[in-house]
């Protein structure tokens, strides 16, 4: 048994808050991973363009591990931070904690860490400017 405590902290900085509706459910009434996953896939994404200053596409996703179900009603809060930059990709680790039981309860239910490619504004991959000061993570 180990004897590590359960995190009950968020890591990095609130990037987005969805609630979770009842059209977002599976056929067992819990909210459906893929939905989960786009909004990890949104606060990453919105996490690495601050970083890089333009756009970026997402070019892989590692260790996605889901902790816990979210449920209808509860509110999905991401969490962003800065994991590695390279020349042209970034890597964000992706947090999401669900607010439920009228905000009493915060629930750690996935991570995973995100990979995206700065693109230029003709779509080609750009090297990231790494002297730029970072305006957020
Ligand atoms: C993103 C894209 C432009 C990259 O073009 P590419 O010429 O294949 O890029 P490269 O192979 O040179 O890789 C670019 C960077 O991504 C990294 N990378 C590529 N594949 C990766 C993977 N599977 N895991 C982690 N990093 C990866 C490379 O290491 C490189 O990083 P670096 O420059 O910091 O060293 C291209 O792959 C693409 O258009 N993919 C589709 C993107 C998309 O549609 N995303 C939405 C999907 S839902």
């Amino acid at each position: 048994m180990s004897d590590a405590k359960p995190t009950t902290e968020p890591h990095g900085k609130l990037t987005i808050r969805a609630l979770a509706m009842p059209a977002d459910t599976n056929p067992s009434g819990d909210i459906f991973g893929g939905w989960v996953m786009s909004q990890l896939d949104i606060a990453g994404a919105i996490a690495a363009a601050e970083i890089v200053r333009g756009r970026v596409a997402t070019v892989a996703v590692e260790a996605m591990t889901f902790i816990a179900p979210v449920k209808v009603g509860d509110v999905l809060c991401v969490y962003c931070d800065l994991k590695k930059i390279g020349n042209t990709s970034i890597a964000i680790s992706v947090e999401a904690w669900s607010r439920r039981n009228r905000f009493f309860d915060r629930v750690k239910v996935t991570q995973a860490t995100f990979v995206y490619v700065s693109l230029g504004e003709d779509g080609k991959k750009r090297r990231i400017d790494k002297t730029a000061p970072i305006l957020s993570t």
